[in-house]
């Protein structure tokens, strides 16, 4: 064959595929051939996948005989012998999301119209009616924890606690809203500063996908994607460091970008693989904390400040906010933005959003020095009170703002 009879061969295949109809005297086992087989042996993931990134696919629910199949479908609850075009298996299919893409669309209703085809076909056919399995092998193959653990709508809750909660401190140089006024700076084109905007204002589900085309996401070695190594200073950053190894950020980005990578990987084969979310929320308050008079020895080291409230009895049982920074050594100082922190469905977790600030009033501030360089080691440790290092009470306005921030002395000590 040459090049344009093969062209008209193909043409026609497709013409055929597309104008037969699916009447119900068409028989099942042809359309089973014809449409159902075309789909298991598709390269493309199924449309299951704009929801589900990992852990089923149509693929899963076709056996290699329509009979295996079919019975295998029925023992599963997935095939309605009755009422056929209400089939479990159909309402899988028909689930779009919102914001379905094109290619997501056709590839669902394609699904969509050749199992209803063959469904409607299969139940009036005696032999499938008849069709027995031992096989309980149809279906999804891992745990349903694993499933719902990669679903979606689970892993965007991931990225928003995790990433998007921080994102206000890459916005000034990387979102579109707030960048522009860098084109012409040190010789930036709107190219140069378009091809660092890798944030979507408003949309944690865009800013995600443009993170993973732009390469910023490394998802066969989730540590060293730029969207970490850069702000934690592991790397070149035109922005400078932004967050320390082994702070609360860093700990939350490399929670989100393993477990995305393993998501997607389809890395989780056993429900205790699964990682604990954090259970703790945080959100920037706009509020800043300096502490002056540090020993300069103690420069560049990891200070965590724990900020409790009063209630007019007691202080709070847990913090209310937290902030973390290394000292700056030469100028004796230390300081950061402040975050508000409650346990995750907690009253106080309900009360937190972007625009909450801490209250006027007393606070106890708890300071704890990484001495010891641990979390540059170990990036999950976890400072404590081997490295609590004073306390000191402060009370009045707190101001939103980098200046003046909130000023305090450190303990009295050497
Ligand atoms: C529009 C989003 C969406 C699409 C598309 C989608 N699902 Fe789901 N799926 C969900 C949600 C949400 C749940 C969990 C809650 C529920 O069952 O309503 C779920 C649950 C499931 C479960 C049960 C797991 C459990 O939590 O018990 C299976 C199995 C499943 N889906 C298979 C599929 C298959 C197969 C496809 C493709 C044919 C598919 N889904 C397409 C959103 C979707
Ligand atoms: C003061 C401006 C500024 C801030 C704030 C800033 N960055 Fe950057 N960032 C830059 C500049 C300039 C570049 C381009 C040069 C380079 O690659 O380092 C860059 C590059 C990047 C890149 C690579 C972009 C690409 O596609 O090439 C990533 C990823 C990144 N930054 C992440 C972050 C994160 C995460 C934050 C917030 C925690 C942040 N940045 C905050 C200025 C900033």
């Amino acid at each position: 064959m040459n090049n344009s009879t093969l062209l008209v061969a193909t043409l026609l295949s497709i013409l055929s595929t597309v104008a037969t109809p699916a009447s119900a005297d068409d028989k099942a086992l042809e359309l089973f051939k014809r449409r159902i087989t075309p789909i298991l042996r598709s390269p493309n993931p199924s449309s299951c996948s704009e929801c589900h990134l990992s852990g089923v696919d149509l693929k899963d629910y076709i056996g290699d005989t329509q009979e295996e199949t079919f019975a295998a479908l029925r023992k599963a609850g997935l095939i309605n012998m009755q009422k056929p075009d209400e089939s479990k298996l159909l309402t899988f299919i028909h689930r779009t999301p919102a914001n379905a893409s094109p290619v997501g669309r056709e590839a669902r209703q394609q699904e969509f119209t050749a199992f209803r085809a063959w469904i409607r076909a299969a139940v009036k056919d005696p032999v499938l009616a008849a069709a027995k399995t031992d096989s309980d092998q149809l279906g999804p193959k891992v745990a349903v924890e694993i499933i719902r653990h990669g679903r979606q709508d689970r892993v965007m809750a991931s990225f928003v606690q995790n990433i998007w909660s921080e994102v206000g401190r890459c916005v000034n140089c990387h979102s579109p809203d707030l960048n522009r006024k860098r084109i012409g700076r040190d010789g930036n084109t709107k190219e140069d500063i378009d091809a660092i905007s890798w944030v979507v204002p408003r949309d944690p589900g865009a800013t995600l996908q443009k993170l993973v085309d732009s390469g910023n996401i490394d998802l066969e070695d989730p540590d060293a994607s730029p969207v970490l190594t850069k702000p934690v200073g592991l790397e070149e950053h035109g922005g400078g460091p932004k967050f320390a190894l082994g702070s609360r950020t860093d700990k939350s980005f490399r929670r989100f970008l393993n477990d995305y990578a393993a998501v997607v990987n389809g890395q989780h084969t056993a429900a205790d693989q699964i990682p604990m979310p954090s259970n703790e929320v945080a959100v920037s308050t706009g509020q800043h904390l300096r502490i002056v008079d540090l020993p300069a020895r103690f420069g560049k080291k990891l200070l965590r400040a724990d900020i409790y409230g009063h209630d007019g009895n007691e202080w709070s049982a847990v913090p209310w906010a937290t902030a973390e920074n290394p000292i700056n050594g030469e100028r004796e100082m230390w300081q950061s933005m402040v975050f508000a922190t409650a346990a995750v469905g907690s009253d106080r977790a309900l009360t937190l959003n972007e625009k909450y600030v801490l209250p006027k009033g007393r606070y106890l501030i708890k300071l704890y020095i990484d001495r010891a360089n641990r979390l540059k080691k170990n990036r999950d440790y976890e400072l404590g009170e081997s490295e609590f290092y004073g306390q000191v009470e402060t009370d009045g306005a707190w101001k939103v703002g980098y200046q003046p921030p909130k000023i305090i002395h450190a303990p009295a000590k050497d």
